[in-house]
């Protein structure tokens, strides 16, 4: 008994997930409230009344599982819904846009947020060496340094896909769509005192929070809808429109509503429930497809194989992961096989016995390219249009400030020539919004760092005069 027991005991960690691992769960159901089968066939979306039972996952995105809840990093937002037509994942954030627009960039965005390989430390150096010379980075950055960057807890952050999708109706019809899901709770962001009294008393404030909602009975709930781009209006957009750090604006494509999904339960295992919970954006069922977004495909191949590795080679036949309705694939065998290994079905394709088939419903509508294909730097694009609109419009005369001081506090402790290669990017955005970080940087000092190397004349820069904002 000692040995089983202590054999057992020193083997019961697996790798936590190598971003997002930190996080809560809770399960509840997805309700539609508006009519949408004229872009999508789904099943999910059926008829007004219809019912999906779903699992959310919220999580912070750098921190390892043992950090802290009141930071600011983007949140995970992913909801799983367990459809009769098999699982279909949004895993989400809490904010409309990403940081870069290509996937081979992903695990170079995460390693400077995460900790210096040689310090292991988080290292200022690093993320802003690495934002900076990468502009493309700046919608999420501003979004970020915000006062959204560090949300109320889960319940009160809204979510979205990020990325288009393709709805496909009962017709073949196709338009591309973006899946949004607002808060009934209403967003709330925390301020810096209750940020700094929090990191003492109470790091698991977020998921106590929502555990605690759920178990007195006030359930959070999200209204989802869609924004729907037709093709035609695709081809016209004057930027492109699967490019992730940009978004559709509501006046050109306002929100659909769709439906509404309510958490009413908490997990009765965490590690049963939410840590062995496996999301994918290829988790997709018949009438939602995968748009021409270069992210969401690089995402595609990412997640399953991380779970693999995660949780072993038949996550998906762990309970929260396995499908509701029956599932017929060419899969068996393999360390962990659960329940009755699909018994004696069919393990080869095609067959004449009632295995794997091909199904109409199932096969991807066609779609058209040309041009060339080409590996290309991708960060000269426009990077800064779309800021500057979030900056000017969007944002108060005290959210800019706040997201100047903000964003002065983390990059006062880069080197000299990043922070000003990082305030020039600022500029390019907006004279103004260049001109407060420098003026907060020199509040804090910054600028007295004489160590710092010499600056190549390129990243120098240029001396700004405060600016009228309109
Ligand atoms: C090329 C870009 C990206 C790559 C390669 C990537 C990769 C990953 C990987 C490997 C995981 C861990 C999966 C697991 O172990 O279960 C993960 C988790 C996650 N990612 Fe991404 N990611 C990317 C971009 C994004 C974007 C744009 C979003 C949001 C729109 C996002 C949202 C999430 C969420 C919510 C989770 C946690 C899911 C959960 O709660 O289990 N990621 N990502």
């Amino acid at each position: 008994m000692f040995i089983d027991e202590m054999a057992h005991f020193v083997r019961e960690r697996i790798p936590e997930r190598v971003v997002h691992a930190r996080g809560a769960g809770a399960f509840g159901f997805f309700e539609v409230t508006h009519d949408i089968t004229k872009y999508c066939k789904a099943k999910v979306f059926e008829f007004i009344g219809k019912r999906t039972p779903v699992a959310v996952r919220f999580s912070t995105t750098t921190g390892e599982s043992g950090t802290s809840d009141v930071v600011r990093d983007p949140r995970g937002f992913a909801v799983k819904f367990y459809t009769e037509e098999g699982n279909w994942d949004i895993a989400g954030n809490n904010t409309p846009i990403f940081f870069i627009r290509d996937p081979i960039l992903f695990p170079s965005l995460s390693h400077a947020q995460k900790r210096n390989p040689q310090t292991h430390r988080k290292d200022p150096n690093m993320l802003w060496d690495f934002l900076s010379l990468r502009p493309e980075t700046l919608h999420e950055v501003t979004h970020l340094f915000s006062d959204k960057g560090i949300p109320d807890g889960f319940r009160h952050m809204n979510g979205y896909s990020n990325h288009a999708f393709k709805l496909v109706n009962c017709r073949g019809e196709v338009v591309y769509a973006k899946f949004n899901y607002q808060t009934n709770q209403g967003e709330k962001t925390l301020s810096k005192e209750a940020v700094k009294k929090l990191a003492a008393t109470n790091p698991d404030y977020a998921i106590k929070d929502l555990e605690e909602a759920i178990s007195r009975g006030d359930f959070p709930s999200w209204t989802l809808s869609i924004q729907v781009m037709t093709l035609e209006q695709a081809k016209k957009l004057p930027y492109n429109p699967f490019d992730i750090t940009k978004v559709w604006y509501h006046e050109e494509f306002p929100e659909i509503p769709v439906g509404k999904f309510t958490l009413n339960r908490n997990p009765v295992n965490y590690f049963a429930e939410v840590e062995q919970i496996a999301f994918s954006p290829h988790n997709l069922v018949p009438g939602i497809e995968p748009s021409p977004d270069k992210i969401l495909h690089g995402r595609m191949f990412a997640y399953a194989d991380a779970q693999r590795y995660r949780l072993g080679v038949n996550f998906t036949q762990i309970p929260v992961n396995a499908p509701k309705c029956m599932a017929a694939n060419v899969e068996r065998d393999g360390l962990m096989a659960m329940g009755d290994n699909q018994g004696n079905a069919p393990n080869y394709y095609p067959n004449s016995f009632g295995g794997p088939q091909d199904k109409r419903e199932f096969v991807e509508t066609p779609f058209c390219i040309y041009g060339d294909v080409d590996r290309h730097n991708d960060s000269k694009e426009d990077n800064v249009s779309q800021v500057r609109r979030f900056y000017r419009e969007e944002l108060t005369e005290d959210e800019r400030q706040r997201l100047c001081e903000n964003i002065a506090e983390s990059l006062c402790q880069a080197q000299l020539f990043i922070q000003k290669r990082a305030v020039k990017n600022f500029t390019e955005v907006h004279p103004d919004y260049g001109y407060r970080v420098m003026a907060e940087l020199d509040k804090l000092g910054a600028a007295k760092q004489e160590q710092a190397p010499q600056v190549p004349q390129e990243h120098q820069a240029p001396i700004l005069q405060k600016v009228n904002l309109h």
